[in-house]
C-alpha cells in the first residue's frame, strides 16, 4: 500500500480522533432531522417560512438588514463581487492571492463575470493597511477573509480592520467579508458577529465550517443588494426547488455549535503548543487566533505518512488522513478544532504527543 493510502486508512481505523466534529455521514442528517416535526414545510425556490426564517435569524446574528441562504459560498461570493462591480461600473476587485476565488473557483469570476482580480499582500501574511493604501487600481470593491484559511487561519489585527474600513468608506470602495469561518474568529476579536459585520458592506457566512452543517451559505447585507442577490441565485440556478435540508440541519447545527467557539479557540491553542514541543514540528500561527492552523513538518510528506500511520497504529488516535508536500522540501496539514477533542482523555493526548516526539527525534 502506498504510504498516502496507508495513512488515510490508518486515520479511519483509529478509535478516537482529535480534530473535527466527525465523519461526514448519514448520522450527521439523522441527528439533525430527530427533533424536527415531520410537518415542517419546505421552502419553494426562496420562499416559505423554513427559509424566511433562518434568513431573519442570520441577518440578525450578523446586524444586517438582510440575509439570503445559498447553496454555497462560491455561489454567493461571486454575486456579491458582481453586484459591487455593475453599481460602480469598475469590473476589478482586490483579494489576497490565496482567497478562495483566486485558486479554489477555476476564474469563476473571470471567466462568468468578466471581473478582474488585483492580488493584494504576498501569499505569506494578511493583507494590511498599507497594501489596499498602497494599491494602484480602482476596485469595485475589496474582500478579505478571516481568518485567512491557506496561512493556516491568520488574522489581522481588529484596529486594521477598522482602519481599511474606514479607508473603503472614505474612497467608496465597498468592503466584502468572507467570513466562511466568521464565528470562528469571533472569541480572539473580542467582538460580536455584528460588530465585526458593521465594518462591511457585505457578508458571507459559511453554515457548514465550525458549524458543521451539510452545506450551504448565508450572503447579507442592505435589502437592496440582497434583492439583486436574489435574482443573481436565480440566474445560477442556486435557487433549489427545496434548500430546507440544508437550511434545517444548517440551523440546528448552528444552534449547537455557535455558543462553542471559544471552547474550539481554546483547544486549538492547547493543541498547537503541544505540536511546537515536538522536535521537528512547528504550527501556522505559532499560537492560534481561531479554531484552526497549520501543521508543518521539517520532513518530507511520505516520511510523515509512515510515521503518522504508525502512530495511529500504535495509540488508536487519528490526527490526519492526509499531508500535503510543502516548497521547502516539508510538508504540511491542516487541523480544525471541533467537539471531537474534548472526548479524548488528557493523559491519552500527552501519551499521544510524547509518542509523536520520540519519533520525530529518531527520524
Ligand atoms: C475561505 C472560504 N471562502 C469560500 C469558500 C467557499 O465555500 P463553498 O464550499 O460553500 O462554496 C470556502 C470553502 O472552503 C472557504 O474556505
Amino acid at each position: 500500500m502506498k504510504s498516502n493510502e496507508r495513512l488515510k486508512q490508518s486515520y479511519f481505523d483509529a478509535e478516537q480522533v482529535l480534530a473535527g466534529h466527525g465523519k461526514r455521514d448519514v448520522h450527521v442528517l439523522k441527528e439533525a432531522f430527530e427533533k424536527i416535526d415531520g410537518d415542517v414545510e419546505s421552502d419553494m425556490y426562496g420562499q416559505g417560512a423554513v427559509i424566511e426564517k433562518f434568513q431573519e435569524k442570520m441577518a440578525d446574528l450578523l446586524g444586517k438588514e438582510s440575509a439570503v441562504f445559498f447553496p454555497s459560498g462560491t455561489m454567493a461570493q461571486q454575486i456579491a463581487l458582481r453586484i459591487w462591480c455593475d453599481a460602480a461600473r469598475i469590473r476589478k476587485v482586490a483579494y489576497h492571492p490565496l482567497s478562495h476565488l483566486e485558486i479554489h473557483e477555476e476564474k469563476g469570476l473571470q471567466e462568468l463575470h468578466g471581473i478582474e482580480s488585483v492580488l493584494l499582500a504576498d501569499k505569506t501574511r494578511v493583507i494590511e493597511l498599507e497594501d489596499v493604501l498602497q494599491m494602484e487600481d480602482e476596485v469595485a470593491c475589496v474582500l478579505l477573509e478571516l481568518p485567512q484559511r491557506e496561512i493556516g487561519g491568520q488574522l489581522p489585527s481588529y484596529e486594521t480592520l477598522e482602519q481599511i474600513s474606514a479607508h473603503c468608506r472614505a474612497q467608496g470602495i465597498k468592503l466584502h467579508l468572507d467570513g466562511a469561518r466568521l464565528l470562528e474568529v469571533l472569541p480572539y476579536y473580542d467582538k460580536t458577529a455584528s460588530e465585526v459585520c458593521a465594518l462591511f458592506d457585505s457578508v458571507y457566512l459559511s453554515l457548514y465550517k465550525g458549524i458543521g452543517g451539510i452545506a450551504g451559505a448565508i450572503l447579507a447585507g442592505d435589502k437592496e443588494f440582497t434583492d439583486q442577490s436574489k435574482v443573481w441565485k436565480r440566474r445560477h440556478g442556486g435557487d433549489l426547488i427545496s434548500l430546507y435540508p440544508y437550511i434545517l440541519s444548517a440551523d440546528y447545527y448552528f444552534d449547537k455549535r455557535s455558543g462553542k467557539m471559544a471552547a474550539y479557540y481554546e483547544q486549538a491553542k492547547e493543541l498547537a503548543r503541544l505540536f511546537n514541543g515536538c522536535e521537528g514540528i512547528s504550527t501556522l500561527p505559532v499560537e492560534p487566533v481561531s479554531n484552526m492552523f497549520h501543521v508543518h513538518f521539517s520532513h518530507p510528506k511520505e516520511t510523515m505518512e509512515a510515521l503518522l500511520a504508525d502512530l495511529h497504529q500504535e495509540t488508536g488516535i487519528g490526527l490526519t488522513s492526509y499531508v500535503k508536500e510543502l516548497e521547502n522540501g516539508g510538508s504540511s496539514y491542516e487541523v480544525s478544532m471541533g467537539d471531537l477533542y474534548e472526548t479524548v482523555p488528557k493523559e491519552k493526548v500527552e501519551a499521544l504527543f510524547a509518542k509523536l516526539n520520540e519519533k520525530m527525534k529518531a527520524i
